[in-house]
């Protein structure tokens, strides 16, 4: 499964031979000037709440890509009217198998408005599951007991959660939550992008290396490739 960074928490996987692309912000993202988003490639751009900071160039990059949306039913109605052409509307607790697996949508303990005020439905995060591996991408969240289900709903091999505190769960509460999705396997996302989630990245790795863990933090534009055994 190759994986992208974009910046904060946007990400694009390869599952499947698609294109999975996660809460594109990039171009008002100054840590991401060095990230053309007329280049990144999508077949779907997943939108786990409103916030400028998840949706900023989806509409944008849907456009160039021909990309079909999936988000809450809410997001994806404002997102047509926004002149967007092809959505999947979801919500939480539903799941859709699509042509690269399956995508179940979770409870995330957040807000979600949209841009200009607009009522943006519940936050969500997403489980994915295909022939390639599992991972759970969490959206802005806080840590809840809830996560527990998904601990016991799928094995994962792979988390992306939020590190940057402030808005969402900072480390230590990521490291709680990966013991109760049982996935030792962390991608850090929402940290650095403004003051308020600045990170000591160090700090991070150590704290989940003492919890026996491993947290990926990429680079902005960086690739890595992760190899799952999981069927
Ligand atoms: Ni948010
Ligand atoms: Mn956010």
């Amino acid at each position: 499964m190759k994986i992208n960074y974009y910046g904060h928490s946007c990400f694009s996987v390869i599952v499947n031979a698609k294109c999975l692309l996660f809460d594109p912000f990039i171009t008002p993202n100054k840590l991401a000037k060095g990230i053309e988003i007329e280049k990144i490639k999508a077949d779907y751009i997943l939108v786990s709440h409103g916030h400028e900071d998840h949706i900023a160039d989806a509409i944008r990059i849907a456009h160039l890509t021909g990309a079909v949306i999936i988000s809450n039913y809410e997001i994806c109605e404002w997102l047509m009217k926004q002149g967007v052409k092809s959505t999947h509307p979801m919500n939480t607790g539903g799941k859709w198998m699509f042509d690269f697996g399956k995508v179940k949508c979770v409870k995330a303990e957040h807000s979600s408005a949209l841009p200009d005020s607009t009522y943006g439905g519940n936050p969500m995060g997403f489980i994915i599951e295909s022939t390639e591996g599992n991972f759970y991408y969490s959206g802005d969240t806080a840590l809840t007991y809830d996560m527990k289900l998904i601990g016991d709903y799928r094995k994962l091999d792979l988390a992306f959660l939020p590190i940057g505190d402030n808005f969402t769960m900072g480390m230590d509460n990521a490291i709680i939550a990966s013991d109760f999705i049982k996935c030792n396997k962390v991608i850090g996302m929402h940290y650095d992008t403004f003051d308020f989630i600045k990170i000591n990245h160090k700090e991070a790795q150590n704290k989940f290396q003492r919890a026996g863990k491993e947290l990926t933090l990429f680079k902005i534009g960086e690739t890595i490739d992760f190899e799952f055994k999981s069927l």
